[in-house]
Formats: C-alpha cells, sequence, structure tokens
C-alpha cells in the first residue's frame, strides 16, 4: 500500500514535470515549469564564481558570447553552416573560439565550461544565454532579459565568416544580420546597446580593456552620444583594423595606472552615420527606457536562433532583477559639446544635454569600484 502509494506520487511528479504546470521552486520562485528552477542555484554559482555581483570585465564577456554563439546561423546556407545559439563554442571550444572573429572570447569560453561540468541538466547553449541574463543584471539601466529553455546542445560547431567584424561597412554588417535571423536594422542598432558595457582588448593588442564609452559599467546611453562626437585621436596605436579616432583618447597610463582611453569601432562609427542606421542610433541618446526596451525585444531574437520559440520553456521567471538605472541623463563628458557633434539624421532633432564641468578629459575608470586593479576570473581551459 505504502509502496504503491510511493509510485502514484513519483509518476505524478513526473506527470507534473511534464506538463507545464507552474510550480514553486525549493527557494520559493514561482516558475512556469519545474525545470527552470534548476537555474537558480546557476544563477547563484554564476554570480559568486564568476561575476562577483559586477558589471565587470566577465560580466562583458558573458555578454559578448551570447552574440557570438547566437549569430553563426545562415538561413542562406542552411543548418550545416552554423545553428545558432546552441553552445557549439563550449561543446566545440577549439574550433569557433579560434576564428579570428572570435579573438577573446576564449576567456568566456574557458570561464564556462566549468560552470557546464556543474549543472548537467542545463544544456550548453542555454547556459550561454542564460550567463548573459544574468551579467547583464549586473549592469545598472539593464532590461531584465527575458530567458527561454531548452535548447539543444550543439552537434557540430559553426563555420568561419558568420561573425560581423568592426571593419566590415554597413551593408555587409546589416545583410549578416538579416541572413542570421531577419534582424531589421532597427534591431541591428538595439543591440548595439550592449557595447554601453564593452571594451577591447584585441582590437588594439598594447591596450587592456580600452571602454567604448565613458561609462563601461553601467547600462546607459552615453555609447550612442559618444559615438557622434567627432573623434579626435587613439588611445593607444593609431589606426588599428576596425578602429577609428576617438573623441577621449586620454588614458592615465602615464601615472602607472591601467585605465585607457575611448576606443571607438569602425562599425559603430558607421552605423551611427549611415543613411539606413542614422535615425535610430540618435533616437536613443538620453532615451534610457526607449533603449532598454529595444534591446530587450532583439536580445530575445537573438537568444533563440536555431530554435523554435515554441519548443521552448519560459524561465524569464529566473533572471535576476536588474540593478537600478543610475538616472544620470546623457552628457557630453567633460572637454566636449554639442558643437563636436556629427550628425547625419535630417528628420529628428538632436535632444538638448548639459556638459559634463572640467578643463581636462574625462579620464575612464579601470575598474567598476573606481580602482585600477579589478579582480577578474579566469579559468585555464581548451579554448
Ligand atoms: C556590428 C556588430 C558588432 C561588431 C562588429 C562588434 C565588434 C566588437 C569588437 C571588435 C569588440 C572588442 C573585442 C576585443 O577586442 O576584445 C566587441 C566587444 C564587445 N561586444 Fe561587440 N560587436 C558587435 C555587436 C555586438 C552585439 C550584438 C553584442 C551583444 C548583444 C556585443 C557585445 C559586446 C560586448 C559586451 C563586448 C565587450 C567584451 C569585453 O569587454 O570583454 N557586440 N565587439
Ligand atoms: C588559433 O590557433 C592557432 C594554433 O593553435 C594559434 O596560433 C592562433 O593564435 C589561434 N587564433 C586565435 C584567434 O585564437
Ligand atoms: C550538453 O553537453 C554538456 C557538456 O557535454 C553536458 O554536461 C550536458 O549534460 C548536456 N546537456 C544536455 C541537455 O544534453
Ligand atoms: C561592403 O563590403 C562588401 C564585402 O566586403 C563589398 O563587396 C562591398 O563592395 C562594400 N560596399 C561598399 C559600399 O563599400
Ligand atoms: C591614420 O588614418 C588617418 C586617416 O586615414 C590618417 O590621416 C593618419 O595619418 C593615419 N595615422 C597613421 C599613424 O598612420
Ligand atoms: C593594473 O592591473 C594589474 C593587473 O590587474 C595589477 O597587477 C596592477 O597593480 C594594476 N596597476 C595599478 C596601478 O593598480
Ligand atoms: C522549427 O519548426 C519547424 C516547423 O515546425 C521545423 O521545420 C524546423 O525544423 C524547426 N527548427 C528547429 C531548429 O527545430
Amino acid at each position: 500500500m505504502a509502496f504503491a502509494s510511493l509510485l502514484a506520487f513519483v509518476a505524478l511528479a513526473a506527470v507534473s514535470r511534464a506538463a507545464s504546470s507552474a510550480v514553486t521552486c525549493s527557494d520559493g520562485t514561482a516558475v512556469s515549469n519545474a525545470v527552470c528552477c534548476d537555474f537558480i542555484p546557476l544563477a547563484t554559482d554564476l554570480q559568486n564564481i564568476l561575476f562577483m555581483g559586477e558589471c565587470g570585465e566577465d560580466a562583458h564577456e558573458a555578454i559578448r558570447l551570447t552574440f557570438h554563439d547566437a549569430i553563426a546561423i545562415s538561413q542562406s546556407q542552411g543548418p550545416s553552416a552554423g545553428g545558432g545559439a546552441d553552445g557549439s563554442m563550449l561543446i566545440f571550444p577549439t574550433v569557433e573560439p579560434n576564428f579570428s572573429a572570435n579573438n577573446g572570447i576564449s576567456d568566456s569560453v574557458n570561464n564556462l565550461i566549468p560552470i557546464l561540468a556543474m549543472h548537467p541538466t542545463i544544456s550548453a547553449g542555454d547556459l550561454v544565454q542564460f550567463a548573459g541574463a544574468v551579467a547583464l543584471s549586473n549592469c545598472p539601466g539593464a532590461p531584465q532579459l527575458e530567458f527561454l529553455a531548452g535548447r539543444k546542445n550543439a552537434t557540430a560547431p559553426a563555420i568561419d565568416g558568420l561573425i560581423p567584424e568592426p571593419q566590415d561597412n554597413v551593408t555587409k554588417i546589416l545583410d549578416r544580420f538579416a541572413d542570421a535571423g531577419g534582424f531589421s536594422a532597427f534591431e541591428v542598432v538595439s543591440l548595439l546597446a550592449s557595447h554601453s558595457v564593452a571594451r577591447a582588448d584585441k582590437v588594439d593588442a598594447t591596450l587592456d580593456a580600452a571602454p567604448f564609452d565613458s561609462t563601461p559599467f553601467t547600462f546607459d546611453t552615453q555609447i550612442f552620444l559618444e559615438v557622434l562626437l567627432k573623434g579626435v585621436g587613439f588611445p593607444g596605436t593609431d589606426n588599428n583594423t576596425g578602429e577609428v579616432a576617438s573623441p577621449l583618447p586620454l588614458g592615465d597610463t602615464s601615472t602607472g595606472g591601467n585605465d585607457t582611453g575611448e576606443m571607438r569601432l569602425q562599425s559603430d562609427f558607421a552605423l551611427a552615420r549611415d543613411s539606413r542606421t542614422a535615425c535610430f542610433w540618435q533616437g536613443f541618446v538620453d532615451e534610457q527606457d526607449f533603449m532598454s526596451s529595444s534591446f530587450k525585444a532583439a536580445m530575445s531574437k537573438l537568444a533563440i536562433l536555431g530554435s523554435n520559440r515554441s519548443d521552448l520553456i519560459d524561465c524569464s521567471a529566473v533572471v535576476p532583477t536588474p540593478k537600478p538605472a543610475v538616472d544620470k541623463p546623457a552628457s557630453f563628458p567633460a572637454t566636449t559639446g554639442p558643437q563636436d557633434l556629427e550628425l547625419t539624421c535630417d528628420s529628428d532633432a538632436f535632444p538638448s544635454l548639459t556638459v559634463d564641468p572640467g578643463a581636462q578629459e574625462t579620464l575612464i575608470p579601470h575598474c567598476p569600484d573606481g580602482s585600477e586593479d579589478c579582480a577578474t576570473v579566469q579559468f585555464a581551459g581548451p579554448a
């Protein structure tokens, strides 16, 4: 009798797991399906082992990885070209991370491989996209991304040539996004809100973590403003492939500090000025909520490339609530101003913004806490 009722209980539990009935995870989180509960300890591990609750280097790298895994798919070349957001980077770590467009991605791949092994119920593609959503939640002003679970593990790596590069022209970039997943020009610009929390290690090999805007630890609209300013110099060596002059090239390396000047990607420069994308780009300046919601919508599309939405389970409830926006309006960094704007969108007025005070060019901190020596994590690995 007791045995029979135990069997009945086990059978019932199996049924409720299969049917997508709402359940409450052991920590009290209400989710649409029991499979979502496994992501709660995963979020804890990602925060404790890798991100330390910060929007620092390890978080930035995980956000970039969501893109480089997902965009490797092609409607025109068919399924053998790549499986999209399938975790192929982690399953075949010696293949895609070695492509030149993925230079630097090996850091995040090697950091996520041990975490994948610690969570055997979770697929590699789910881990990559979930890690990006957790990382973003550490960046003040970022949206709480949608997260759908159930991607199948990659069965083959993607081919080379599918990742946009900073030296690509706007036509090539827009064509690639359209071929990967039918992205519009507006969605492409929306996705580049990610460069609000981004720095380059490889574009200029002489620099470590050259930021793309003056606030690399905050998900704000400064990137859309600063890329529109006249370039005046390079933070390191001149004219690297895919790089153009930036408006804030000064770093503080003379004092032994690690903060470098701002770097500008040629692709961001071109998207900000091209007639197909300039009004979308300008339209995000000082529009925090619009930028954040547009980025979220485009990320929902990017994150499931290669899967069918209807085959996945909505686990958005397990994505941590992001840190609130700083609520500082966009402003011209010290020494710059409206006279430096290079605007090509004729149809829309540019917002009126204040200029940060100071006779010295804004220096950009190297670490989220303002120090020069920040804690980062790097596991050795196969990539
Ligand atoms: C036109 C498309 C894009 C191009 C050409 C591009 C190019 C680049 C380049 C060259 C870097 C610097 C890599 C290095 O030297 O270390 C970078 C960094 C980054 N990108 Fe993009 N990117 C694009 C779109 C995206 C998208 C769609 C996302 C995310 C949704 C993204 C997220 C990031 C992040 C977070 C970083 C910073 C990584 C770090 O700080 O370690 N990018 N990107
Ligand atoms: C690719 O692998 C080769 C050989 O192991 C190595 O020399 C090269 O630096 C790698 N390239 C990248 C971009 O990781
Ligand atoms: C996917 O592959 C990883 C790494 O081999 C493994 O840990 C995991 O159990 C696999 N997950 C699924 C859902 O197949
Ligand atoms: C853009 O790049 C593509 C591919 O490299 C090239 O074929 C095309 O001519 C370029 N277009 C312009 C306007 O430079
Ligand atoms: C960098 O490129 C710009 C524009 O083409 C050119 O004026 C400048 O001389 C170049 N600098 C170096 C050091 O090659
Ligand atoms: C710069 O960063 C490196 C590596 O993180 C660190 O060893 C060094 O102390 C930092 N420099 C300063 C001035 O803090
Ligand atoms: C998605 O569904 C369509 C139609 O049901 C099917 O043809 C396609 O193979 C599916 N794609 C994936 C990646 O499962």
